[in-house]
């Protein structure tokens, strides 16, 4: 079987992470537990960026081998940093691996042995920033690079080129038969631009310096470190292995790659390089880049080289890892540009996540427990409930395979407000003070138990932590088994929870907010 085999951009580690790293790397984890708990088979890759000159520089600059330096700062800052925020890739690529720099060779010369590399002469100006040659019209005066604001260099070195020109034409071909390959529109139209007004061959070597992989038939030069990196997502998954090796079953059962994620500061590198690599090497190319917009600081991209960068234990340790993973997605339109706010995060987390969805767990524990034994009653069905998680689910689905979060997000949300109206309409505790209510009261909490054991199994791909303690509260592991094993298509099956569950009081889910001084 096919997996749904979604990337993240492999990061420089020139660096740690800061929270646009963390936006897109959790965006992709929501998205891949979503798909897992739809029954997919799911393959989930993330990794590091460890060659080319920005990391050597910086290596340099703290006195290090690039190869140390690189092993630290991924052992001590990228590993811990996805661990914490409870990012479950299945696998995790450094391109100072073996099993990239081999495969990454082998292509290199079935390229060659294709046709498609040749010797030339380049000179052209250069930004170490974003490893990138530059068109003189892309610079903004006195030679800036646009994006980093700082003077790139001149390059000029004879070395070996891509025959990317080639590629115009049936590029163009692809993105104007398949919308979807590229999202959001506006990232497609501004690639569809680019290639309308020609391509230039790619140099993809480089011989002033030697931090990277060698060219196999010429090792006085390195490969172009984005030559290097976009090969990634392929060599992780046994690109070039025999058919019959286990790579070369890997590479059957994951590639072409459903979902490479990545922001739109690297769309170019991945609508454009990236497949015409892969169609001249006769490969298939992926199904869809799409480029999520820029957390912002002071209106522009937050950066390590400006220094912007906040670093994700600076949100987690007063709001939470799942409020962190919960308000990026919440907040901004997937594919537009967004400024963190620490008001409008406080804001969001007490009313919505605090209030609407913590409170109601616990409301619904402590009602069970006080009118019920701590034991669920009845089995109940309310129509406009039942009904209206149907439509939920639909619309959440609909919503996340299409990599809106935001709509996703609010879908469910909008149940869960819909269901304290419920509960404060029905008013169990007035109920509970007349015998006679009995059968209602019961009803009542069996109605917002099964609500609460729908927004547990929805809402888990994006807060999985929390949404563990309220399964354990709702008493659901030992009738329904784990949580993250609850299918998206069963979710609006009503009467779940059989009567008898125990529901326990938890922890809150959501603690009151720490005044910040
Ligand atoms: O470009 N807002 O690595 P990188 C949102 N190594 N997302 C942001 C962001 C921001 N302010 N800042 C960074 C590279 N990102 C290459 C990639 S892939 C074959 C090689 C995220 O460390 C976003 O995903 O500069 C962006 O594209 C990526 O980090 C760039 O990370
Ligand atoms: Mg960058």
């Amino acid at each position: 079987m096919k997996s749904f085999y979604l990337t993240t951009p492999i990061y420089y580690v020139n660096d740690a992470p800061h929270i646009g790293h963390a936006y897109t790397t959790v965006a992709g984890d929501v998205l891949t537990r979503w798909h897992r708990q739809r029954g997919e088979s799911v393959w989930f890759l993330t990794g590091t960026d460890e060659h080319g000159q920005k990391v050597m520089r910086t290596a340099e600059a703290n006195g290090v081998a690039p190869q140390a330096w690189a092993d630290k700062l991924v052992e001590e800052a990228w590993k811990p940093n996805w661990e914490a925020l409870n990012i479950a890739n299945d696998d995790f690529i450094r391109t100072t691996e073996p099993r990239h720099m081999d495969r990454v060779q082998t292509f290199l010369t079935s390229l060659k042995d294709a046709g498609f590399i040749y010797q030339g002469d380049f000179e052209g100006p250069y930004c170490v920033g974003c490893e990138e040659f530059k068109l003189p019209g892309d610079l903004l005066e006195g030679n800036l690079c646009p994006i980093h604001s700082k003077p790139v260099e001149n390059v000029k070195e004879t070395n070996w080129f891509f025959k990317l020109s080639e590629f115009a034409q049936p590029l163009l071909a692809h993105y104007k038969n398949d919308p979807e390959a590229c999202q959001p529109e506006s990232a497609r139209n501004e690639v569809v631009a680019f290639l309308e007004s020609g391509l230039r061959d790619l140099s993809i070597s480089r011989s002033t310096f030697d931090w990277g992989i060698p060219v196999p038939w010429d090792t006085d030069q390195v490969v172009y470190v984005w030559f290097d990196a976009l090969l990634n997502y392929a060599t992780a998954v046994g690109l070039t292995d025999d058919p019959s090796s286990e790579g070369g079953k890997k590479f059957a059962e994951t590639w072409p790659a459903d979902v490479h994620l990545v922001g739109k500061d690297i769309l170019r590198f991945h609508a454009v390089i990236w497949p015409a690599m892969l169609m001249a090497a006769g490969v298939a190319i992926p199904k869809k880049v799409f480029a999520h917009g820029w957390l912002l600081v002071g209106g522009e991209k937050m950066s390590k080289s400006k220094l912007t960068g906040i670093a994700p234990a600076d949100i987690t340790d007063h709001f939470g890892v799942d409020a962190f993973r919960y308000y990026f997605l919440r907040a901004i339109p997937f594919g537009s540009d967004g400024s963190f706010s620490w008001e409008d995060m406080s804001a969001r987390y007490t009313s919505e996540l605090a209030n609407d969805f913590g409170n109601l767990a616990s409301r619904l524990a402590a009602m069970v427990e006080k009118y019920c034994g701590g034991v669920l009653p009845a089995v109940a069905q309310d129509k406009e409930l039942s009904t209206s998680l149907q439509e939920t689910v639909a619309k959440a689905d609909a919503a996340m395979v299409a990599l809106d979060f935001q709509g996703g997000i609010n879908a469910i949300m909008d149940f869960c407000k819909q269901v304290n109206g419920f509960v404060t309409i029905k008013e169990p505790w007035i109920l509970a003070k007349d015998p006679a209510n009995q059968q209602v009261l019961e009803d009542v909490l069996y109605n917002t138990a099964e609500s609460l054991r729908a927004l547990a199994i929805l809402l888990h791909p994006v807060m999985p932590g929390t949404t563990e303690i309220l399964w354990e509260s709702l008493g659901a592991k030992t009738v329904l088994g784990e949580l993250a094993s609850q299918k998206i298509s069963e979710v609006a099956t009503w009467g779940q929870l059989p009567k008898g569950a125990t529901v326990t009081k938890t922890p809150v889910l959501f603690p009151r907010l720490e005044v910040k001084e």
